[in-house]
């Protein structure tokens, strides 16, 4: 038996890094997707063939720990494939995960709920990565916009809405591990302050939820903006991503940040109809390249 499984990638709209302290975000699930199939194989050894990832371990630790929990001896094969390669900050990683444990899940017929997904694929996540809140799984599990607190305490959709986003892709790949130590590190040396940025990016959180959900995006458009200055306080944004972001906003958009880690990866913009070609064409011209991606994908799904 084989089978074809698929996750979506994601992006953070709101909240990043304040979410690995414990405070809300808003993540959203991409439509660029990443495919597995799955199948049972008469060998000694799983194997693995997944260039869309950087690192197989991903595959390799959602299948031991599969094996382990449900006390499975036979090997699987996995092979990925995917509307986009690790090096945009998409979550391949994320997504490959969250897309075996269901893949295998199906091929012995062990009815996994989307909750032990995302749970398990945590799980894997720590383990591999050691720090993370997991909002990129809960995105590539659950699917849609959601209001996510670190390790799934709360996973909140907010909608079926597709914003009208702009993204744009920095040219340089973000090192999340890198920044969400080093946000770490900033706030051993000055915790009341960065305390109060985290605060601050909270409240930017909650007003923007209520924003999209009244579908105000104008005010959306500010919640970003603000709290792309916050990062910049943080000290994760780089140059490239400030232009990308100004651009964006002297081009007329409601607003723009970046978009995850910081240090590369995306920025991502809310615009108008009339004024998306002109926000596309300003990133453009300081670097930007503008990925066409809408939100509101649907979550993990069997394909074939
Ligand atoms: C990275 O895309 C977002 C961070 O908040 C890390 C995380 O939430 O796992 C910086």
């Amino acid at each position: 038996m084989k089978i074809k499984v698929s996750a979506p990638g994601k992006l953070m709209l709101l909240g990043e890094h304040a979410v690995v302290y414990g405070y809300p975000c808003i993540a959203m699930a991409v439509d660029k997707r990443l495919y597995v199939t799955a199948e049972i194989i008469d060998s000694k050894g799983d194997e693995t063939i997944a260039p869309q990832v950087k690192e197989s371990r991903f595959v390799l630790e959602a299948i031991a720990k599969f094996k382990e929990k449900y006390n499975i001896k036979q090997s699987v094969r996995i092979r990925t494939n995917g509307d986009f390669s690790h090096n945009v900050g998409l979550g391949s990683s994320s997504a490959v995960t969250v897309a075996t444990f269901k893949a295998i899940s199906e091929i012995f017929n062990k009815s996994l709920s989307l909750r032990e997904i995302f749970d398990l694929s945590y799980e894997v996540n720590l383990k591999i990565q050691g720090v993370g809140s997991g909002f990129d799984l809960a995105a590539a599990t659950f699917g849609g916009t959601l209001y996510f607190i670190r390790g799934g305490k709360v996973i909140e959709p907010l909608g079926n809405e597709t914003l009208p986003l702009v993204v744009g892709y920095s040219g340089t790949k973000a090192d999340t591990p890198f920044y969400v130590r080093k946000v770490a590190e900033t706030f051993k040396r000055r915790q009341t302050e960065i305390k109060d940025i985290l605060r601050k990016i909270e409240a930017l959180v909650i007003s923007g939820k209520k924003n999209i959900l009244n579908r105000d995006y104008k005010n959306l458009g500010k919640c970003l903006t603000e709290n792309h200055l916050l990062l910049q306080k943080l000290g994760v944004s780089i140059p490239k991503l400030d232009a990308m972001v100004e651009a964006a906003n002297k081009a007329g958009a409601w607003g723009a940040k970046l978009s995850g880690a910081g240090g590369g990866d995306c920025m991502t913009a809310l615009v108008s109809n009339d004024k998306r070609t002109a926000v596309e064409e300003a990133i453009k011209k300081v670097g930007g390249e503008i990925i066409n991606v809408t939100n509101n994908a649907e979550g993990v799904r069997i394909d074939q």
